[in-house]
């Protein structure tokens, strides 16, 4: 199946109003032409109004990195499903790993986010990915998918309608990509998680995100279950974007011509 390839950008939190400005002018001036991959920037959450202005008629969608498991109510300092869709968020990060290490996220809050995003008619992006202790005890594809299981028992037949992550926590910010060949041994696994709880999980999009950049990203574009990339430090860099872009584009390419859908 030729799945479309996205590229989202994780801004993580960074910017600022003049940042933000400079890096979609860029973007929105760089983009090719009838991009063959989809494009997303996920932005810290006071920035979604200025970011929903500033990619309003472009390729550009709008995605936030984190959503609440509650709908509404006492809970000082959340932001709600239902806020994020009031701004036109297409996608939310649910389950990054620096949510789960430093905010104590447990996989059953990362399914409830997701249910909730779902609810929206938001996208979650489930973001999944082992430590190094965990990848170095050979626990990775117990890891992944366990933390995969949560979302999939509680979202039953929606369970199509999620884009999965795969970010091993060892490859975040740390110049170490995992090789196309880890990382789609990985995949493989996933996909076939997913193919166990649908019979639509071959139109799941399965991103690679840890230290993807513009050198690295054909490489692990290329593999049959790599869908797309979620990018931190090189989204923050117009023409490091861009080159993703480009790259996932010339996959997408080539992707169609092999599978005669041109
Ligand atoms: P880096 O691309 O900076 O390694 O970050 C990856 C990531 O965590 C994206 O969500």
């Amino acid at each position: 199946m030729n799945r479309p390839k996205l590229i989202a950008g994780n801004w993580k939190m960074n910017g600022s109003l003049a940042a933000n400005e400079a890096l979609l002018s860029a973007l929105r001036a760089g983009l090719p032409q009838g991009a063959a991959c989809a494009v997303a920037v996920a932005v810290p959450a006071p920035y979604l109004a200025q970011v929903q202005t500033l990619v309003s008629g472009s390729p550009i969608a709008l995605g936030a990195q984190d959503v609440s498991q509650h709908d509404g109510g006492a809970y000082t300092g959340e932001v709600s499903a239902a806020m994020l869709r009031d701004f036109g968020a297409r996608y939310v990060l649910v389950g990054h790993s620096e949510r789960r290490q430093y905010h104590g996220e447990s996989d059953a809050d990362v399914a409830a986010k997701a249910q909730k995003a779902l609810a929206a008619g938001i996208t979650p992006i489930v973001c999944v990915g082992e430590t190094l202790a965990e990848r170095e005890a050979g626990e990775t594809e117990h890891v992944v998918r366990r933390q995969l299981a949560a979302v999939i028992h509680a979202n039953g037949h929606c369970i199509s309608e999620i884009v999965v992550a795969y970010e091993p926590v060892w490859a975040i910010g740390t110049g170490r990509t995992a090789t196309p060949e880890q990382a789609q041994q990985v995949h493989a696994v996933l996909r076939a998680q997913l193919a166990a709880a649908t019979t639509h999980a071959a139109r799941v999009p399965i991103l690679y995100g840890g230290s993807m950049n513009a050198a690295n990203a054909a490489e692990l574009l290329a593999q049959p279950d790599i869908d797309g990339g979620l990018v931190g430090g090189a989204s923050l860099k117009a023409q490091d974007f861009l080159q993703i872009i480009a790259a996932a584009s010339a996959a997408q390419g080539d992707a169609a011509t092999v599978s005669g859908v041109n």
